[in-house]
């Protein structure tokens, strides 16, 4: 059981780390002066790796749960709360993006700043809680 608990652990922080990845190279997408065309390409390849992330690390996280049989600290469901309002957030994202494609370039702006605004949130959210965790189970 035991090693079953730590290979779930494991995934978990792989997924925590290959997110956190995804997440940095999304802000240098948002950041870049590129033009919109240019950026949209680059954020639509960030932003399915990071929807592909985001359900890895809600599974393995549901996995490290079951594996031990729910009997898991009060992070645990801290991290629940966090993991659905970032995939919230991602859901106003899309729908914001989705009115890019009328080429206007305030649409545009708007869509940028949510974005920005957004995986800002996330990168400090995963930190903040992986700090967090650590401390509290020191
Ligand atoms: C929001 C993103 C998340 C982050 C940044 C995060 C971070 C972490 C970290 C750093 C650990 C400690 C691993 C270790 O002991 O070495 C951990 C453990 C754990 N996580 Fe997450 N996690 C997230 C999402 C989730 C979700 C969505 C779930 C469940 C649905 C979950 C369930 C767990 C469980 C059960 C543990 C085992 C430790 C315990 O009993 O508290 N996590 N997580």
């Amino acid at each position: 059981m035991q090693d079953m608990i730590s290979i779930a652990i494991k995934l978990h922080l792989g997924s925590i780390f290959l997110i956190f990845a995804v997440i940095v190279w999304g802000l240098m997408v948002l950041k870049s002066d590129k033009s919109f065309d240019v950026l949209s390409r680059q954020y639509e390849a960030v932003s399915l790796y990071h929807r592909a992330l985001l359900a890895t690390l809600f599974f393995t996280g549901l996995v490290v749960m079951a594996v031990a049989k729910f009997d898991v600290s009060v992070m645990a469901y801290v991290m629940l709360v966090v993991m659905l309002h970032m995939i919230a957030t991602s859901i106003k994202e899309n729908s914001i993006y989705k009115k890019t494609h009328l080429k206007n370039p305030s649409s545009q702006a708007v869509f940028k700043k949510y974005a920005l605004k957004k995986y800002t949130l996330d990168l400090i959210m995963i930190v903040v809680l992986s700090a967090v965790t650590y401390a509290v189970s020191l």
